[in-house]
């Protein structure tokens, strides 16, 4: 088997994790069946590009990208917020947007890697927290970021706006 690298990923270079994000959209879309079909896989994929190249152009974002051998097989991305207004944590903090490993690797340690890569990137940038959102359903990934150390701080909710009380 070929050795896993790790690199950043330019916005120019964002098509290499197509499939990963395609990858991720339909994980998500199986744990989620409660919200129906995803949208298509290339007008997934449109938005979410158009994501990750905005924030690419912010200082101290970044995407890495896990290769076995030229083989995409996992990535990243990180993006900086500015830290909490109530609690003085940290000036800035990382935002996990994404990690996604392929589902022939997974298991495998390839996003323990990605993870530690993220916090040496984060610490040569002397930011000091980092968050992500994930679905409640996620169970298995819970646990993954549970081992590594994340806690539950808040619970991201949704509604269907156009149904709520007093519309319509
Ligand atoms: C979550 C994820 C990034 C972890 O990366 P990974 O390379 O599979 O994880 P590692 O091999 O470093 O660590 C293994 C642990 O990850 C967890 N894990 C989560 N999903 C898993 C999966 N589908 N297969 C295997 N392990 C998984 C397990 O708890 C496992 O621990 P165990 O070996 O004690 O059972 C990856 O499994 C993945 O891409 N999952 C689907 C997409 C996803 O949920 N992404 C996160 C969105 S918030």
């Amino acid at each position: 088997m070929s050795e896993i690298s790790i690199q950043r990923v330019m916005t120019s270079e964002l098509e290499l994790v197509e499939p990963l994000w395609n990858a991720l959209r339909e994980h998500h879309a199986s744990i989620v069946p409660a919200l129906g079909p995803p949208r298509s896989r290339a007008e997934s994929w449109q938005r979410r590009r158009g994501q990750y190249a905005q924030w690419l152009t912010e200082p101290g974002s970044f995407m890495l990208l896990a290769k076995r051998g030229r083989d995409p097989i996992g990535y990243a991305m990180v993006h900086l917020r500015e830290g909490s207004p109530t609690w003085p944590l940290s000036e800035r903090a990382g935002e996990l947007e994404t990690l996604s490993v392929h589902p022939r690797e997974r298991g495998g340690g390839v996003g323990t890697m990605l993870l530690e890569a993220v916090h040496k990137e984060l610490r040569a940038l002397d930011v000091t927290e980092l968050s992500l959102h994930v679905i409640p359903t996620n169970q298995a990934t819970i646990r993954f970021y549970e081992r590594h150390g994340f806690t539950t701080f808040g619970l991201w909710m949704r509604t269907d706006a156009s149904k709520a009380p007093g519309v319509g």
